[in-house]
């Protein structure tokens, strides 16, 4: 079945380099947006009988990237492609996976929805799945969710010595990623404490203590939005006496100061994957999403 890949406006980079890798043709789409802020899609090219990877972050400003998905996705359906596979690196909306208060819309699920009704099948990375075990629980269509723990753990091992470098997580939910890929390539590690208070607000603890002094300290977590959690976990383990903090993330939300908070509490360097576009992207996960759609 031919197939055709549509680059969505926060999916530019990893399409590139996923085209690369698949040896699949970029088709030809003109994305803009009229002069009240409603958004224009027209694709330039036939999209008929084809099955189309639509790329697409739910990144930068996640309202229009998501609508802009939608109605790609909805006019590629009425052109007469055959599927769409949703390729979103980045999965937003994930987060607010539940009820928290009273009232409160579950967007994870209504999202989910939406794009239940535009694609045939949805590939993520790492998306947020801490109260929602599965993204098949609230995903009507097929969806993957991709790890990119192997060419974290590639980039470490590279960069790192197992020697002198601590693997750290800042809350629980990190562990799936910095326990994971730490015992991998075998990496002491650890993982801290978190309570947050609001979205701009978290407190976090050294849960177990290390023989810290002299050693470099590794921070993996899943997301930087605000850099909170970041920041503070890089102050917990400095005030340890430790020599170096570097810090990683999957997903380089970076919203508001986030990279200028972090730095200010002292790392050393910060790198992300390539989920989202962003200056911090250092570790390519396209290699992984290629390998699944071959
Ligand atoms: C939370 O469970 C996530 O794993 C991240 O730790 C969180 O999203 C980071 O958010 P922020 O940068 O706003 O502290």
């Amino acid at each position: 079945m031919p197939k055709a890949i549509a680059v969505l406006s926060k999916g530019k980079g990893f399409a590139a380099k996923l085209s690369g890798k698949l040896g699949i043709k970029k088709l030809p789409l003109k994305l803009d947006v009229f002069p009240d802020g409603e958004l224009y899609v027209r694709f330039l090219g036939s999209v008929k009988g084809k099955t189309i990877y639509m790329v697409q972050s739910l990144s930068g400003a996640p309202n229009n990237a998501l609508l802009e998905l939608f109605l790609a996705a909805r006019t590629a359906k009425e052109l007469g492609a055959k599927k769409v596979f949703g390729i979103l690196p980045y999965l937003g909306y994930m987060r607010q996976d539940k009820r928290f208060k009273a009232g409160e819309c579950f967007s994870a699920k209504e999202v989910a929805w939406l794009l239940s009704n535009c694609l045939d099948r949805l590939y993520t990375f790492d998306a947020h799945l801490h109260r929602i075990k599965s993204l098949n629980k609230i995903f009507r269509i097929p969806a993957k969710n991709l790890s990119s723990a192997k060419p974290i753990a590639a980039y470490i091992k590279k960069k790192f010595s197992s020697k002198n470098t601590v693997i750290v997580g800042p809350d629980i939910e990190s562990s799936q990623w910095a326990a994971k890929i730490a015992k991998s390539i075998g990496f002491e590690s650890t993982i801290l404490r978190k309570k947050r208070f609001h979205s701009r607000k978290v407190k976090v603890h050294v849960h177990k203590e290390l023989e810290w002094k002299g050693k470099n300290v590794v921070i993996v977590d899943d997301i930087v939005s605000s850099g909170h959690t970041m920041a503070e976990a890089i102050k917990a383990v400095k005030k340890r006496g430790v020599k170096e903090v570097h810090c990683i993330c999957i997903h380089a939300v970076f919203s508001e100061d986030a990279l200028r908070k972090i730095r200010k509490a002292g790392a050393k360097s910060i790198a992300s994957c390539n989920t989202i576009p962003h200056a911090t992207n250092k570790i390519d996960v396209s290699g992984e999403m290629a390998e699944e759609l071959r």
